[in-house]
């Protein structure tokens, strides 16, 4: 008995010294893992954002040099924006004239100010320069609203003078509080740094839409700043409060319902008599009909890619054609040569750049058709029906003209949308063509000669730069 006893007992003590002995084992083991995690983890945090606060940052700071005192890595590539000698196939960051280039764009927006002056855009650092040399505020009395996406300046503008006030009194008034152009306070908190949204448009936008923009993700967040300013546009109302046309849904047809369920009209087409919509960079829109976009990739993503800084990585905030940056834009995520990428991206766009040429030709045909029948003697009554396909035609092919990325941005809803242009433009034709021949008997012009037979534009990049110069 005292054996059997003393048996367990000795098999107790020792199992108590094993379970004390894993015990201890098990700690020292958690004390390791935990501070080589905690070491990981400040590691990865040196290596994503070292912060040495050298100054005290208050919201509002417009000069993006104060914020480059404690952020030197990203402010020194956010100077590099001014650089505006880089040209690609169909965008970069060059100044050119576009109606020149382009030159069916004076008749399609003809009676409208985008027909006297429109260029390729640069980067954020010119985006306040731009806006106040632009002829279109010439011709035109342009509110302030205008000044809501190209100054640094408005968060703190829409503070002081209430955001009705800002948006409605006329440019003239508020250009020389305008010093800035787009500034680290747009996109970040000087506290956290976190990324957020500083314009009540896109907030007030996407509360219509019911999305919680406190609930967004860091990757939502990565194209919302951006989202903030790359879209399409109105200032509604006597007080030209800036908005975006969005309840309805981010498509074009979505868009087309709004505005003619509102009935508005940009302006009216100086030829034709037609009521029209201008469609200015809807890149957030175009974008979010992708397969990038739906595989969660962000704008950020291919414009301001990480890049190495020493043993470091930021974001690069030289924001610019990807084109330019194939290396760090897209090769992180596909292993594929540079120069193929690249054909790619240009392969897409000189697709779809032929489809918007012969669009232009359509709507062209569309229009002088429209002229005939007003000739021969057609009323307002009568156009009706032409107007809507001419109004419908261009809002379609200015949706995929003024989207930046030449269709690259979701190449298949750009065709999609161009095919439909097409369309509309044609049926307008048709439409016009059957007044003349009502009044008149005869047709107003052979539509067949109207079509255009220009040869594909290369459908790769070396035959497109041919074509550039
Ligand atoms: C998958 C990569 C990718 C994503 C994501 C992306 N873009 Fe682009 N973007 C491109 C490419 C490629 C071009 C074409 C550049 C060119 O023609 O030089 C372009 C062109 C542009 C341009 C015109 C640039 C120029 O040089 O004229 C703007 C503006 C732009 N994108 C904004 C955005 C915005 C805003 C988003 C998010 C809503 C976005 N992009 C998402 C790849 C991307
Ligand atoms: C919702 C934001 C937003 C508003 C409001 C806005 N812009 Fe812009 N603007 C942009 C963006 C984004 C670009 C660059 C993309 C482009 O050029 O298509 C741009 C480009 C420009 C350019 C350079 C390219 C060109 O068109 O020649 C000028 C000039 C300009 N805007 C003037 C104006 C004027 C004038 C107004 C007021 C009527 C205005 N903008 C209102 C966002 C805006
Ligand atoms: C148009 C919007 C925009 C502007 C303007 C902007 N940033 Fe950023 N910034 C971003 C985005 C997007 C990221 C990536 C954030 C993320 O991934 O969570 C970022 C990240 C950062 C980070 C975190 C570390 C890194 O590099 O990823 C710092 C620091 C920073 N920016 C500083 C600045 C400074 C300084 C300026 C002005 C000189 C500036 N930013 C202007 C959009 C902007
Ligand atoms: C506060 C408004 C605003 C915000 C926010 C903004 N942009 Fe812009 N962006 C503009 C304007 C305005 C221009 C045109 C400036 C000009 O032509 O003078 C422009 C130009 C560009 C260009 C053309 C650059 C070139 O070299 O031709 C690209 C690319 C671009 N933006 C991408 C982005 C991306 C990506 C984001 C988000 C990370 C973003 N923008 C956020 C207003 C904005
Ligand atoms: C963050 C990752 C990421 C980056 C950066 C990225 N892509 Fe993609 N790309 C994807 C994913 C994911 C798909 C979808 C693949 C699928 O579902 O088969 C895709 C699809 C594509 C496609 C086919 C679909 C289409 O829209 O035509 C092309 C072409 C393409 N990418 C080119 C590029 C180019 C050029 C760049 C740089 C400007 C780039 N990508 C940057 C992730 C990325």
């Amino acid at each position: 008995m005292a054996d059997s006893t003393q048996q367990p007992k000795s098999r107790r003590n020792r199992a108590v010294i094993f379970v004390a002995g894993a015990f201890i084992v098990g700690l020292v083991l958690l004390i390791g893992i935990s501070a080589l995690l905690i070491n990981i983890n400040t590691r990865k945090q040196e290596a994503v954002a070292p912060i040495v606060r050298v100054v005290d940052i208050q919201d509002g700071e417009t000069d993006p040099a104060v914020w480059g005192q404690n952020y030197p890595r990203e402010y020194s590539r956010f100077m590099l924006m001014e650089d505006d000698t880089v040209p690609t196939a169909y965008g970069g960051s060059q100044q050119y004239d576009k109606l020149a280039r382009f030159p069916a764009m004076k008749r399609l927006w003809n009676g409208y100010a985008f027909a006297v002056d429109f260029n390729e855009e640069r980067s954020h650092f010119y985006s306040l320069i731009d806006q106040k040399e632009t002829e279109r505020q010439v011709v035109v009395k342009q509110p302030g609203a205008c000044a809501n996406c190209h100054s640094g300046d408005a968060p703190n503008l829409i503070k002081s003078m209430g955001w009705e006030a800002f948006n409605k009194g006329p440019y003239e008034a508020i250009t020389d509080t305008l010093h800035s152009a787009i500034t680290c306070n747009d996109c970040h908190d000087p506290d956290t740094m976190a990324l957020r949204v500083t314009r009540p448009a896109f907030a007030n936008a996407m509360a219509e839409r019911g999305i919680d923009l406190s609930k967004a993700t860091r990757q939502e967040m990565r194209s919302y700043v951006c989202g903030q300013c790359h879209v399409e546009y109105y200032f509604e109302g006597d007080n030209k409060l800036l908005t975006f046309p969005w309840e309805k849904g981010l498509n074009i047809d979505n868009i087309n319902e709004y505005y003619d369920e509102y009935g508005f009209k940009d302006w009216t087409h100086k030829e034709t008599g037609a009521p029209m919509l201008k469609v200015q960079h809807p890149e957030f829109e175009l974008y979010s009909t992708s397969i990038h976009n739906q595989s969660g990739v962000a704008c950020a993503d291919c414009h301001m890619p990480y890049i190495r800084e020493g043993a470091l990585k930021v974001s690069d905030h030289w924001i610019r054609s990807p084109l330019t940056n194939v290396a760090n834009a897209c090769q992180s995520c596909h292993k594929m040569d540079e120069a193929k990428l690249t054909e790619r991206v240009v392969t897409i766009q000189t697709r779809t750049a032929k489809l918007l040429r012969e669009t232009e030709t359509a709507i062209i045909a569309a229009i002088d058709a429209i002229n005939a029948a007003k000739a021969a003697g057609a009323t307002d009554e009568d156009l009706k029906e032409a107007w809507d396909f001419q109004r419908k035609a261009n809002l379609r092919w200015d949706f995929i003209s003024s989207e930046n990325s030449t269709g690259f941005h979701s190449p298949q809803e750009a065709a999609r949308v161009l095919g439909d242009a097409l369309n509309f433009a044609r049926m307008g034709q048709i439409s016009a063509e059957r007044v003349t021949m009502k009044l008149t008997g005869q047709p107003g012009s052979d539509p067949l000669l109207q079509i255009n037979t220009d040869a594909v534009i290369g459908t790769t990049p070396a035959e497109v730069e041919e074509e550039m110069k």
